[in-house]
């Protein structure tokens, strides 16, 4: 759907672009909303006009914000020069029309269809099997979860892919372990990896096991029959462990893809580098990516004894989703220790000259450090999810507890034991996923489960908290018909300002994959909604015109939140 805000940011190119051929600068033309409202709901930004045209950017914008006001259409009501920008602003008539819109769309509010027939593919969550999720596995899923949900809002079809790590002597050796003392009691998370610990230390103390665990190696490299089949047997005892933890944060995938097949058709690839002069035999038998003359370190991409590596495994990778989704775009997500590695994958695929190699990209996070007692990472301890997610929860139900008599009376029904357990669950997986979110992908986390589920503050649980207030409104207000008319109190013109704002959000977060862009929206939204609901009565409001516009701010706020944190993988309970 394309909506008024997104058809305003046209216009709004549309006039900067005839300005720009009037004045004859040859620049680009991108509007685009700006960080701080104050300098409006869209702005654009001289920089690159005024170099162009050798003017200085301050007195270019107030050339084109002069030229422009009059030119304006009754989307505007104004445009400004500040800074360098020309900012725009929305008129009344736009944002009335935006919440209308809201009201109507609904569920649909702020989708659109810029990424119509286009395909997306995004590798995340992409553990290794037998080993715990990490919280940097998390906070892959997490990311790459509502990185899908954006690009689909957007119009774009996405195939969540999970590559699962299975090639290398981790598996390798609980395969052997398996041999030795079969699978008994063995599922779950923690049981598997007891059962790693105690033949890593068994492996170290004979070389009778060392072998065995090359010879599984090479066997899973060549795709060997029997040693297939005892993978699918560890597959079976540890998929179930990680569908729970999927199942516990809410997400899926389309595709589950194993590393290990992806060994043989990595080899005809590295051939094909050696054939082309891109990748050497090294003297140790290694092959070699040459890199160094495009500023990057070579990459092994073999092994001297034949084998394969990550990296090479890679790049077949990347041709098999090529040739199965013919991708417009392919993210990975995965945290930032792996930069390098793929910058040095996708330059070796524009090397080999492969089509897709620019479709090709790759999200870095940063590391998530968990300062309390129980889950501190420092000294290496692993975080099961399922603890963290039971910690959060906990939390959470403290905080509903001592809001428990007061929801009571809000609502007149009394808070079964069972609704606070479900509610907690709610907040504390959603909290988590905001407090993950909320920061820029590239940034470290500092994950302070008390802070996280606070009802107050720049949390998941404050914006869900926030939205249970709009129920409640809308429930109390009954059949009250909500009409968004009438002269606006600052409070609700600046709620309602932000409402209108909500689709460009969308867009822009998806251009830019940054969840962390709906996050910030999202507590501002809040915090406008908090201002207007202490200056502005809502059922006891002074006229029926002022009741039913307020609640028309209200409703179009709660479709505002629900598809926001919607984005973001969380799911509101009905009260808290
Ligand atoms: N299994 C890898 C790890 O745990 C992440 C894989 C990411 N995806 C990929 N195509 N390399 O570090």
């Amino acid at each position: 759907m394309t909506c008024v805000a997104e058809k305003t940011l046209s216009a709004a190119e549309a006039l900067v672009a005839a300005e720009l051929k009037r004045l004859k600068i040859a620049a680009g033309t991108k509007v685009e909303r700006p960080r701080h409202r104050e300098q409006g709901d869209l702005a654009f930004a001289c920089f690159e006009a005024a170099k162009k045209s050798g003017k200085n950017p301050v007195e270019l914008a107030k050339q084109i914000a002069g030229s422009l006001k009059p030119e304006l259409g009754k989307e505007f009501s104004s445009c400004e020069a500040v800074n360098g920008f020309v900012n725009f602003f929305f008129s009344q008539e736009l944002i009335a029309q935006a919440i209308a819109e809201a009201l109507k769309q609904e569920s649909a509010y702020g989708t659109g269809s810029g990424g119509k027939g286009k395909t997306a593919v995004i590798d995340y969550s992409s553990p290794n099997v037998g080993k715990p999720l990490h919280v940097g596995h998390i906070r892959s899923t997490i990311l790459g979860a509502a990185l899908k949900k954006l690009l689909e809002a957007r119009g774009w079809k996405v195939v969540g892919s999970n590559y699962l790590g299975e090639a290398g002597t981790q598996v390798a050796m609980l395969l052997v372990g398996l041999r030795k003392y079969g699978a008994q009691n063995l599922s779950g998370e923690k049981a598997l990896l007891d059962h790693y610990v105690r033949i890593n230390k068994e492996v170290e103390g004979s070389e009778e096991l060392q072998k065995q665990v090359r010879s599984v190696l090479e066997a899973m490299e060549s795709g060997d029959k029997g040693v297939a089949a005892e993978l699918t047997r560890l597959r079976e005892l540890s998929m179930p462990a990680l569908k729970k933890n999927y199942g516990l944060l809410g997400v899926s995938f389309d595709e589950i893809l194993f590393d290990t097949d992806f060994s043989v058709p990595a080899k005809p690839l590295v051939e094909e580098a050696v054939k082309k002069g891109i990748a050497f035999k090294e003297k140790t038998g290694e092959t070699v990516a040459k890199l160094e003359e495009h500023g990057l370190p070579n990459l092994v991409i073999l092994r001297s004894n034949g084998t394969t590596l990550y990296s090479s495994r890679d790049l077949a990778l990347a041709e098999w989703r090529w040739k199965t989704h013919e991708f417009d775009e392919c993210i990975y997500v995965t945290g930032s220790d792996q930069n390098m590695h793929f910058r040095q994958v996708f330059k070796i695929l524009e090397l080999l000259g492969r089509p897709y190699a620019d479709r090709l990209k790759h999200i870095g996070f940063g590391l998530i450090s968990l300062p309390e007692g129980k889950f501190s990472t420092r000294e290496g301890r692993i975080v099961l999810l399922e603890d963290l997610l039971s910690a959060a929860a906990e939390e959470a139900k403290n905080e509903i507890l001592e809001r428990k008599t007061q929801t009571e009376e809000r609502t007149g029904e009394e808070y079964s034991e069972k609704e606070v357990e479900e509610t907690a669950r709610a907040v504390g997986v959603g909290a988590t996923k905001f407090a993950f979110l909320r920061v820029g992908a590239e940034k470290n986390i500092l994950f302070d489960l008390k802070r996280v589920v606070s009802f107050e503050g720049d949390t998941g649980a404050y914006a869900q908290y926030t939205l249970v207030r709009c129920f409640n409104i809308l429930r109390k207000a009954g059949k009250t018909k909500p009409v968004f008319k009438g002269a606006l109190a600052p409070e609700e013109q600046r709620l309602s300002r932000s409402l209108a704002d909500y689709p460009l959000v969308v867009q822009g977060a998806a251009g830019s994959l940054a969840p962390h862009v709906v996050c910030d929206y999202l507590l501002r939204l809040c915090a406008d909604f908090s201002s207007f609901y202490e200056a502005c009565p809502v059922l006891k409001a002074e006229s029926s015109e002022a009741v039913a516009r307020r609640l028309a701010l209200v409703k179009a706020a709660s479709i505002v939140l629900e598809n926001g944190l919607g984005l973001l993988g969380i799911n509101t309970p009905k009260r808290m």
